[in-house]
């Protein structure tokens, strides 16, 4: 394992665990004395077959999911799921005339969604937070969610802006009889997921998961069977969940490498160890960002993303600096996404707290130097 491998900072595609990259690289052409790399096997093979159950069986257990959700491994990424929810859950509206879905915007993505969830149903921003810029979200007893709606969607990190619900609402407690749908891309595996709350939760995986090609979807049983005659079999829930992720041939390879993530994560101690590690993370830089005169953080503090951090520099001129010597220090992607500016430190369950030290270390000798 090399010491001098760069911190990554990426929002997605993000770092990998280095014990995740050299474990695959030493059986990229031959898995377990098949004579095959898991690239050229067929998944309908025994070989691909013990890969997916064990697979299932350990994100099952490190996430504890209950029986009554089904794991689906499916296609097209987060934004093809804002399509795929919809067509999903609105088959069978609970009132006469056009489906209905409500939105929580509280950054970027749950815009997409809300803007997207439009081409197949009355789609109701139920709260937006664009006027404050994307820093906070309202409680929610003053969200305008409708009693009849069909489902709600909200995004429970929002990976540009960096808000994330540390919570999720009690849409029952609220008045809501719908399921609650959940983008969890960005922070999935990082803490211990609410199931009670949660009827869909769909996350691509090239954030905390492995690489990009392959979308984790948890999708409570009972809404299974609910998709709209437009759906395309193989984004239909039932029948994914039915063929075992396998209703067409499935991104074998990437698969594979989310069962060795998840297989890290147990040897890391679980999710009860990656919170921890975490919530550490997240305090190291944030506490050094608000101790400094040179940076800062908008986002209300109850709702500070533990994985996406955008932060600015009081003189903008300093960016280009800031970015160069940055990557001559090891620090790598530190842009922060075009529509926010800034800087953003992407600190997912592979970036160790010796990543985050040597970031906030870089930073203080920054200040130091360009005060
Ligand atoms: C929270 C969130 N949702 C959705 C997406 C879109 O994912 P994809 O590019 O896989 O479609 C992203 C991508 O970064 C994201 O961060």
């Amino acid at each position: 394992m090399s010491s001098a491998r760069p911190f990554n900072f990426s929002a997605g595609p993000a770092t990998m665990p280095l014990e995740v990259l050299l474990r695959a690289g030493s059986e990229i052409a031959n898995w377990h004395d098949t004579g095959m790399g898991v690239m050229e096997m067929s998944h309908r093979g025994a070989a691909f077959g013990d890969i997916l159950a064990r697979t299932l069986a350990d994100i099952r257990d490190v996430l504890a999911v209950p029986t009554h959700f089904h794991i689906v491994f499916m296609q097209g990424g987060g934004l093809a799921h804002n399509a795929i929810v919809p067509m999903n859950l609105l088959g069978k509206p609970r009132t006469a005339g056009t489906p209905k879905a409500d939105f929580i915007v509280s950054g970027s993505w749950s815009h997409k969604s809300s803007v997207e969830a439009k081409r197949y149903a009355d789609a109701h921003v139920a709260f937006s937070g664009k006027a404050d810029g994307f820093t906070t979200v309202a409680n929610a007893n003053a969200w305008h969610l409708r009693s009849d709606t069909d489902y709600v969607h909200l995004c429970s990190n929002e990976t540009i802006d960096g808000i994330e619900f540390h919570t999720l609402p009690d849409l029952a407690a609220l008045g809501v009889d719908a399921p609650l749908v959940v983008d969890c891309s960005s922070h999935v595996a990082s803490r211990p997921m609410e199931w009670h709350k949660i009827g869909v939760a769909f996350a691509g995986a090239q954030k905390n998961l492995g690489p990009a090609g392959v979308t984790l979807a948890f999708v409570r049983e009972d809404l299974c069977d609910q998709a709209m005659s437009i759906c395309p079999s193989a984004f239909e829930y039932k029948g994914v969940a039915a063929n075992n992720s396998m209703f067409n041939t499935p991104p074998t390879n990437a698969i594979y490498m989310v069962g060795l993530v998840f297989e890290w994560l147990k040897a890391q101690g679980g999710l009860q160890a990656i919170e921890a590690n975490n919530i550490a993370k997240a305090a190291l830089l944030y506490d050094a960002i608000d101790a400094s005169g040179l940076y800062s953080n908008h986002i209300d503090t109850p709702w500070r993303s533990r994985m996406n951090v955008p932060f600015k520099l009081a003189n903008a001129s300093l960016n280009d600096a800031f970015l160069a010597q940055a990557k001559d220090a090891g620090l790598l992607q530190l842009k922060g996404h075009k529509s926010v500016g800034g800087m953003r430190a992407s600190i997912y369950n592979a970036m160790p707290l010796a990543g985050v030290q040597a970031l906030v270390d870089f930073m203080h000798h920054f200040e130091r130097t360009h005060a």
